[in-house]
């Protein structure tokens, strides 16, 4: 069976967890780069891939990889690709560029070069060159080109999968991206012990983490699927697929949210109910308030940071109430935090255990893991 080379973009600065998701669902993961994770798989794999991996926004089949130092070999570099057997010359295609570093040609130069020769080699190849339509086509390109390193990719997925079927869109000014979140919950160390988020939002962290521990695929009832328009897709095994994965689902520990905000808490329910995990238990509450837990939890939240929501002096107090309170009641427990805010970290009464950057969009963040004694 062939293997394709494929590449996945995720969380920037969280492509250790993608690839460990990607080895876990049976990629073989070759590398990383900023914001992506390259590996091989067969092309069944692809359809698994697009129903399980949590952590992952697209997939691209990895058309070509180069340096270049301008623009005739970007030009060469594109003629080497077999675009004739991933998709028919009746299939309307688009190019999608992105540069970054100094040139002297644009990004718009790039796709004009590299649309011209995927039709000059259909023509050449079958005769018949593809439409182009850059509003709505059927397959996407994507040119990447960062100081002189040259990435040609083709977009199997078509929409980012952070687009959760499951989830009300526009619900929260702050709302994570599930993608994220997912990564934050796989890489949080959760095991047996209750999954509690005080200031849950709309519950992404929460949802995210119950379909994951239960094996439930977090893009059931999605219905864009861009690789079915390609030549290697195969209907049937795709149906399979996805008839396979409606039997799946297991069970995890328990799994709390509030926040103080009932709008948000009437949207949580409803997006774990049409997550299939309307188990959560959700309740209208102050993070500063809650009862003591019984029992040691994994605590992972999302405070604010004071850039869209809260103000940043204000917060100041809120994270030294929160672990005033932490500190008193939360002993064997483990605290996970989305920290977009330094003097979060800087009212800690301990060093965390585990400390990693990212960007949440371009924004500077740090996932940090506390354990407390
Ligand atoms: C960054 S948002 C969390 C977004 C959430 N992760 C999601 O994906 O929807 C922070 C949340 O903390 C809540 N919040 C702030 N202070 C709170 C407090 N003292 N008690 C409870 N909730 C609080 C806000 O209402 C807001 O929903």
């Amino acid at each position: 069976m062939e293997h394709l080379e494929l590449y996945a973009t995720c969380t920037t600065g969280l492509e250790w967890v993608t690839a460990q998701e990607l080895s876990a669902l049976g990629a073989e993961v070759t590398g990383t780069g900023q914001s992506r994770v390259f590996f091989r798989a067969q092309w069944e794999l692809v359809y698994r891939l697009h129903l399980f991996a949590r952590t992952v926004n697209r997939f691209f089949a990895l058309l070509a990889q180069a340096q270049v130092g301008s623009l005739q070999e970007i030009e060469e570099v594109a003629w080497q690709v077999p675009y004739e057997e991933w998709f028919s010359n009746r299939t309307a295609f688009a190019i999608r560029s992105e540069r970054d570093g100094t040139h002297d040609f644009t990004s718009m130069d790039i796709a004009r070069v590299v649309g011209q020769v995927v039709c000059d080699r259909f023509i050449a190849r079958t005769g018949q060159r593809p439409p182009v339509n850059l509003d709505y086509p059927e397959v996407e390109i994507f040119s990447t080109l960062v100081d002189d390193q040259y990435l040609l990719g083709l977009n199997l997925t078509g929409s980012s999968l952070h687009r959760r079927p499951w989830r009300q869109s526009l619900a929260h000014l702050t709302a994570l991206r599930p993608t994220l979140a997912a990564a934050v919950v796989m890489a949080s160390g959760w095991d047996h012990r209750p999954l509690v988020d005080p200031m849950c939002g709309t519950g992404t962290l929460l949802i995210e983490g119950a379909l994951w521990r239960r094996g439930i695929s977090p893009s059931l009832g999605r219905e864009e699927w861009a690789f079915r328009v390609l030549l290697r897709h195969q209907e049937a095994q795709w149906q399979a697929e996805q008839e396979a994965i409606r039997q799946t689902g297991g069970q995890s520990p328990p799994l709390r949210g509030s926040d103080w905000n009932p709008r948000y808490i009437q949207i949580a329910r409803q997006n774990a109910a049409s997550a299939g995990v309307d188990d959560i238990q959700f309740s209208v509450a102050n993070a500063l308030s809650l009862p003591p837990p019984e029992e040691p939890v994994v605590l992972v939240t999302n405070p604010p940071y004071g850039v869209r929501m809260g103000k940043p002096s204000e917060l100041v107090h809120l994270y030294r109430k929160l672990w005033r309170k932490w500190s008193a009641e939360y002993g064997g427990s483990r605290i996970v935090v989305i920290s977009g805010n330094p003097a979060l970290e800087q009212s800690a009464p301990v060093e965390p255990v585990a400390s990693y950057d990212f960007l949440q969009a371009d924004l500077p963040c740090r996932l940090l893991i506390w354990d407390l004694p």
